[in-house]
């Protein structure tokens, strides 16, 4: 028996057997693209797309966490539940590899707008103070009821990604680093920029983490790219500060960059020893 904020083995069966009843494609890749990098999608061939309306029990792509909860379809789910669907149907349809991407402000003095950071760890802030997807009885059939997060990133796929940049000549784009997920949807004020830049975070945004927790206890292997669209205010004498349509035009400047190395590390990513594009 599940509680109405549990969501049911069931219920992620059966969105994924009505995707699988929908298209022919096996993907072992999955992406989840992160605000102002919808365009990942457009380097599919072949693709077969479905609206989330359609798909029954996906949850309704909004922009922030907070537009979710007033949406009717999240009943009284808590909101990362809601939000993680889709990768727990990704595990049932057969995908080993998720990728995922976010808009991100800079902390670490060395990021500027326009880079590309790979990350090598994150700090779940909702996760620390109980908004956690894998809150409620344990799927047992996903994964251990006390996951590690210790290697939730991906060695060889970071180490894939740096090669890969090298080649494309974009090298100097690109750095690793911690990305720390808050709950938002307002920007952080300058103490709270401090704070994070002074706890180790090197970049800041408003998604991504619950969707890796649920990856990584499900064992999807998961690589994660964070795009800096700007850089957080840390410092009074400041008076830049930073809004959501700035965001969305480094989404537009970088898509190509975006698009080519995540494209080229789906090519080459050893999947059980094939190669192969199938992503969704
Ligand atoms: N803070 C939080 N989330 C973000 C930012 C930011 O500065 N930029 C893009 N997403």
């Amino acid at each position: 028996m599940h509680s109405k904020e549990q969501i049911s083995h069931d219920e992620y069966q059966k969105t994924a057997d009505w995707l699988r009843s929908q298209t022919r494609h096996r993907p072992q890749v999955a992406i989840i693209c992160g605000t102002g990098l919808g365009m990942l999608a457009d380097a599919l061939k072949c693709q077969d797309s479905f609206a989330y309306s359609d798909i029954p029990g996906f949850p309704l792509s909004t922009v922030h966490k907070a537009e979710q909860t007033a949406d009717q379809r999240t009943d009284r789910k808590e909101p990362t539940k809601i939000t993680t669907f889709p990768v727990r149907v990704f595990k049932l349809l057969g995908v080993k590899t998720l990728i995922v991407t976010n808009a991100a402000g800079a902390l670490a003095d060395g990021l500027q707008p326009g880079d590309i950071m790979i990350i090598k760890d994150h700090v779940n802030f909702p996760g620390l103070v109980g908004l956690n997807p894998l809150t409620g009885p344990n799927d047992d059939k996903f994964g251990p009821r006390f996951p590690a997060m210790s290697a939730c990133y991906d060695k060889d796929l970071r180490c894939l990604a740096m090669d890969i940049a090298k080649q494309l000549g974009v090298s100097g784009l690109m750095q690793e680093g911690v990305y720390a997920m808050v709950g938002g949807p307002n920007f952080e004020s300058i103490a709270e920029a401090k704070l994070l830049h002074r706890l180790g975070v090197d970049a800041v945004g408003m998604s991504t983490a619950p969707e890796v927790v649920v990856a990584t206890h499900c064992g999807l292997r998961v690589f994660g790219l964070s795009l800096i669209t700007n850089k957080v205010v840390k410092s009074y004498v400041d008076s830049d500060s930073v809004n959501h349509e700035d965001v969305l035009e480094v989404g537009r400047l970088r898509s190509q960059t975006v698009q080519q190395l995540v494209t080229e590390m789906i090519s080459r990513m050893d999947i059980n020893n094939n190669t192969t594009n199938n992503a969704v």
